[in-house]
């Protein structure tokens, strides 16, 4: 992608948001929202309650979940009228024509396929972020963004950023100069281990890694994906653009019990953006007893910034109100549809969530790469089965050893510049 056609998508956050033109078709006005939930955990069933909470007329109607306990707890929760087990449970509320809203908060590997078969049955969609783990599921993404463009819905991946006052006041900012030239950043997420679940007796492979999936890198596509894709989102619309070139490394140091199943506990990766010398850094770690960071640091040519904050000659502090950005994102997304002007962040979202796979994949492989060359040869494909059974065996796959793993599509041999 070029640079000026980024920019022309909507780097900047807030405003990166793209709405369409008013619609016929899907203006909703005062009817009702009705929302159908895929993926009744956690997070799916509170963001189905910030959405039922962001205007008049919003319900849930339907709920699916492949584990039966969480369907159940989530249907009383939610006041859904129907609940839809199994892993076909997604179908029927895709085929349900009362359901106007999907909200999709399954582990990420599931979402690019879900946002494509609800976009081709016609709902609008918010789905949870990352909205993919692979160049395939991006691609899925922003396709399915520009069908949503054409139907007029709303395809809103949840990068609750782009709804922080504190984060796009300061990006306007630095869109405007208050930074100078844009040259570095940083990003950091630091913390303890992440929550491994132990597998039950009699409980199937596929069950548990579903319960498991942030420790499974066929489900969560590594932490630098289905984390780090919000700072790496701020980074791009600082630079407004995306990475050229990656290098990284990254390793597995504490996670020895069966529960960490696959994943690496702490990656750092070098990102090079167009322009001569502009350059991030952007590092996670997962290990408990280790001190905690969680920040997004821009250096420009005036200044730096880190979200609510510039400093230099144009210092600033943000002094706004500071609500619920996961809040607000439901009000803005329940809004933009009933306006007719459905709130459609797809690919940006897809350009931030690709950005974090090549991250990872230099991070394990620790080959540096072009971003030309990744989108030209790689083939990876982390889509799941469309057949995959609750019941099934899987053992953990092996963890992606630096050496012995390639990024499939990576050509053998030479030395080529890659
Ligand atoms: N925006 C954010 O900051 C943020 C915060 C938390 C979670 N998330 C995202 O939300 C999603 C869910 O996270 P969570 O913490 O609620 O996880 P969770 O494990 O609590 O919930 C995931 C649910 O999805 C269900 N599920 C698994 N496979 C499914 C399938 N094929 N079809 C339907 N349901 C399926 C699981 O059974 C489980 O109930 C993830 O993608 C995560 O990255 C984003």
């Amino acid at each position: 992608m070029k640079r000026r056609d980024f920019l022309k998508t909507g780097a900047m956050v807030g405003a990166g948001a793209l709405t369409v033109g008013l619609s016929q078709n899907h203006v909703y006005g005062a009817d009702a929202i009705k929302i159908g939930l895929i993926g009744c955990g956690k997070r799916g069933i509170e963001a189905a309650q910030q959405c039922v909470k962001a205007g008049a007329g919003v319900s849930v109607v339907a709920v699916a979940d492949p584990l039966q306990a969480n369907l159940n707890a989530a249907k009383t929760a939610l006041k859904a009228s129907k609940a839809c087990p199994g892993m076909g449970g997604c179908k029927e509320v895709l085929s349900d024509a009362q359901v106007n809203l999907v909200i999709l908060a399954t582990p990420p590997a599931f979402h690019p396929k879900l946002v494509s078969d609800a976009i081709a049955a016609g709902k609008n969609v918010f789905v949870e972020s990352p909205a993919a783990i692979c160049m395939t599921g991006t691609k899925m993404v922003a396709t399915a963004a520009e069908q949503a463009q054409q139907k007029k819905l709303a395809l809103m991946v949840g990068l609750q950023n782009q709804y922080d006052a504190k984060v796009t006041e300061t990006l306007k900012r630095i869109k405007d100069g208050a930074i100078g030239t844009v040259l570095a950043a940083q990003c950091h997420l630091n913390k303890g281990s992440l929550p491994a679940v132990k597998k039950e007796a009699n409980e199937t492979d596929v069950a548990w890694q579903l319960r498991n999936w942030q420790c499974m890198t066929w489900l969560s596509g590594e932490s630098i994906v289905s984390q780090q894709t919000h700072q790496l989102d701020i980074i791009n619309s600082a630079f407004g653009a995306l990475p050229d070139s990656f290098r990284g490394q990254g390793g597995r140091v504490n996670y020895r019990a069966p529960e960490f199943g696959n994943i690496y506990d702490h990656m750092g990766v070098e990102l090079w953006y167009p322009g001569k010398n502009r350059h991030v850094i952007c590092m996670n770690r997962f290990i408990d007893g280790t001190t905690v960071r969680d920040e997004v640091h821009i250096a420009g040519t005036k200044g730096t910034a880190m979200p609510g904050k510039i400093m230099g000659a144009a210092k600033w502090e943000y002094a706004g109100e500071t609500g619920d950005p996961f809040a607000q994102e439901m009000i803005e997304l329940v809004k933009s549809i009933r306006a007719g002007q459905p709130i459609n962040n797809g690919k940006q979202a897809a350009d931030s969530t690709l950005t974090a796979v090549m991250a990872r994949e230099a991070g394990i492989t620790r080959n540096k790469f072009n971003r030309s060359f990744y989108e030209a040869k790689i083939t990876q494909n982390l889509i799941p089965p469309a057949d995959l059974k609750l019941d099934a065996a899987k053992p953990v796959p092996p963890v992606m050893l630096t050496g012995k793993y390639k990024t499939p599509g990576w050509p053998g041999g030479g030395k080529k510049r890659r």
